[in-house]
């Protein structure tokens, strides 16, 4: 003999239908438990589990009805099929409204009742299948979810790491650079904070700040840590730097304005700069700032041929440039901002990367 089609309680007062029932249904595949009362039945629905329930609903003590609301309270899957007399119609549908799947009435046609447990016991598989497979799916797009943003976070870090790297793979190159690119970045970002600008601009404006110079690694390294004066020549080679930079940055698709901010950064806004010779707002806008922040840091820091200025000097070389190298706005966002800086105001970061924020202070603290 197979597999029984299910586990079938039969409850009714009556031990002649109790037993009618039984034997028709276990001849058609189900296995069968006979309860005598609603109490005895609850007292056995608490101890086995089964697919179907069979009642009748006029029955000393507890009464079929009761009973499934009972029933409901802890199990709303088990299917129920109500037997009732002719009289009892009433029943059968305050039955069906707490959720009997079906109901029959006596004197019981055996036919109908296997038809009728089938359907039921097959409904309440389908629903439990069902919801199960809605639980499963919830769990698989919550797992899927997680997955993805676990690869967002590792892209996120991997992609930081790599802006960092390029940084420091040119400062290894270029020794007077020592952390100019985290400074030039933490300059741009206090600027463009002090301007009001989106969050992925800045987040932008910042990658653009590390990256600006990335370009110099193609320039040799003897004319970078030239002691002296650069000729005709060698100037032109380092002046080539922010078109190299937008080269070796074009493969990445997430750069498209960082390239545009880091090849324009040494335009002047009188059109007198390179490498196009751009002016006023045809200068992107982050290019307009990283020139002022670059400038600034190139200014206050050490040179092997010279001195770094002060503070105040280099301010001064900003208000004469101002309209003429400079973008005049940037340079009073720039002045304005100053204030902060002097304080020791730290400058809030695009979110994105926390994990730099630490590093990108650390030269500033090692530069003097
Ligand atoms: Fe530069
Ligand atoms: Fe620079």
């Amino acid at each position: 003999m197979g597999e029984a089609k299910g586990r079938i309680l039969i409850v009714d007062d009556e031990p002649s239908i109790r037993e009618l029932v039984k034997l028709k249904l276990t001849d058609d595949g189900y296995e069968c438990d006979l309860a005598e009362d609603a109490e005895r039945a609850l007292s056995m629905l608490a101890q086995t589990a089964y697919d179907g329930i069979l009642s009748d609903v006029n029955m000393p003590g507890i009464s079929g009805i009761e009973m499934l609301r009972r029933i409901r309270l802890t199990d709303e899957d088990v299917a129920v099929v109500i037997m009732t007399g002719a009289p009892d119609l009433a029943s059968a549908v305050e039955a069906m409204k707490l959720g009997a799947h079906d109901h029959l009435s006596k004197p019981l046609n055996l036919d109908m009742l296997t038809l009728t447990v089938d359907r039921a016991v097959e409904k309440k598989r389908l629903i439990v299948q069902n919801r199960e497979y809605q639980r499963n799916l919830e769990s698989m797009v919550h797992e899927r979810t997680k997955q993805l943003n676990d690869a967002n976070g590792n892209l996120r870090s991997l992609f930081i790491g790599s802006i960092k790297a390029l940084a420091q793979a040119l400062e290894a190159k270029d020794e007077y650079t020592q952390g100019h690119s985290a400074r030039v970045a933490e300059e741009s970002v206090r600027i463009a904070r002090y301007l009001s600008l989106s969050e992925p601009e800045i987040r932008s404006i910042w990658i653009a700040g590390f990256l600006h110079d990335i370009g110099k690694i193609g320039v040799k390294e003897s004319v970078l840590n030239k002691p002296g004066k650069l000729d005709a020549m060698e100037w032109e080679s380092v002046k080539e730097h922010p078109v190299l930079a937008a080269r070796i940055l074009d493969p990445i698709d997430e750069l498209r304005d960082v390239i545009k901010m880091v090849k324009h950064h040494h335009e002047r806004f009188d059109g007198g700069g390179y490498p196009d010779g751009l002016s006023g707002s045809a200068i992107p806008l982050g290019a307009r700032i990283l020139a002022v922040a670059d400038a600034y840091d190139a200014l206050t820091s050490k040179r092997p041929y010279r001195e770094p200025m002060t503070p105040e000097q280099a301010i001064q070389i900003f208000k004469d440039g101002s309209g003429t190298q400079f973008d005049p706005v940037i340079v009073e966002a720039f002045l304005n901002s100053t204030q902060q800086r002097e304080a020791g105001e730290p400058v809030p970061y695009p979110v994105f990367e926390s994990t730099l924020m630490h590093d990108a202070k650390q030269p500033h603290l090692q530069r003097e």
